[in-house]
């Protein structure tokens, strides 16, 4: 069975709740489609708002982050049982400026993945590598190590079920997209990573998508490759673009 798209917008640190409000009412009729799963990854404080102004309409709203632990003394984290009862249902995992600025690591980003499965939440993986080590030739082996340990005690059953999302670092925000050719061989790389960890109808569910700088000239041709399915856009997810990317077809 062919992957359905999915296209999912990581509005970070942006958007107060009237701002998220404002926001949806006007991409909603932008990014009405059957063809992609629509996903508006959006700060804690703005899920319920943001739920409530897209009811009615083909945007899931998911959440940027989530804490690992049931409940408890986490001052300021998000626990996974608040994600599911305000109705969330994808949640971005491991960003690089988690890992960067909030010391995620990739044991961390593992817990993270076993505990959204466990709610029923299916998470968006992040992985990508920094400009020194795509320099240094490692690419491949470092995504593979970021894959495979984020991986760890997840069955074949919920792994066919999950969202990769590769982002080579030194291509988000910059607006130095990666070539369609290497967002399409790391994404390769990572199905067949999958492959080896479980099995081929594994690698062949699971869906990948391209982040760092999609724009609504680069969605294109970026999504036809055979391993993308779809992309994790940050900047333009902002912007009445997001409704082009979407249907970028
Ligand atoms: P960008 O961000 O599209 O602004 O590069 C992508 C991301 O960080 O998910």
């Amino acid at each position: 069975m062919a992957r359905k798209k999915i296209i999912a917008g990581n509005w970070k640190m942006n958007m107060t709740p009237s701002e998220a409000v404002t926001l949806i009412k006007t991409l909603k009729p932008l990014v009405a489609t059957e063809d992609a799963d629509v996903v508006f990854c959006v700060p804690a404080i703005d899920i319920i708002p943001a739920m409530e102004a897209a009811k009615g309409s083909n945007i899931c709203i998911g959440a940027e982050n989530m804490y690992f632990e049931e409940k408890g003394a986490y001052t300021g984290e998000i626990s996974p049982n608040m994600l599911v009862d305000a109705g969330v249902k994808y949640v971005i995992i491991g960003h690089s400026e988690r890992r960067q600025y909030f010391a995620e690591t990739d044991e961390t980003v593992n817990k993270k993945v076993l505990k959204a499965f466990e709610h029923g939440i299916t998470p968006i993986i992040c992985c990508g590598e920094t400009l020194t080590q795509r320099e240094q030739g490692v690419t491949i082996d470092f995504i593979r190590q970021q894959v495979k340990i984020a991986l760890l005690g997840v069955s074949a059953e919920q792994a066919a079920t999950a969202v990769i999302a590769y982002e080579p670092i030194w291509a988000i925000g910059t607006g130095k997209v990666a070539t369609t050719e290497q967002a399409q061989e790391v994404c390769a790389a990572i199905r067949v990573c999958v492959g080896e960890i479980y099995d081929e109808a594994t690698a062949a569910a699971i869906r990948i998508q391209y982040g760092g700088s999609v724009s609504a000239s680069s969605a294109p041709e970026l999504f036809a490759q055979p391993d993308i399915d779809g992309g994790l856009v940050g900047g333009a997810a902002l912007k009445p673009d997001f409704g082009k990317i979407v249907n970028y077809k």
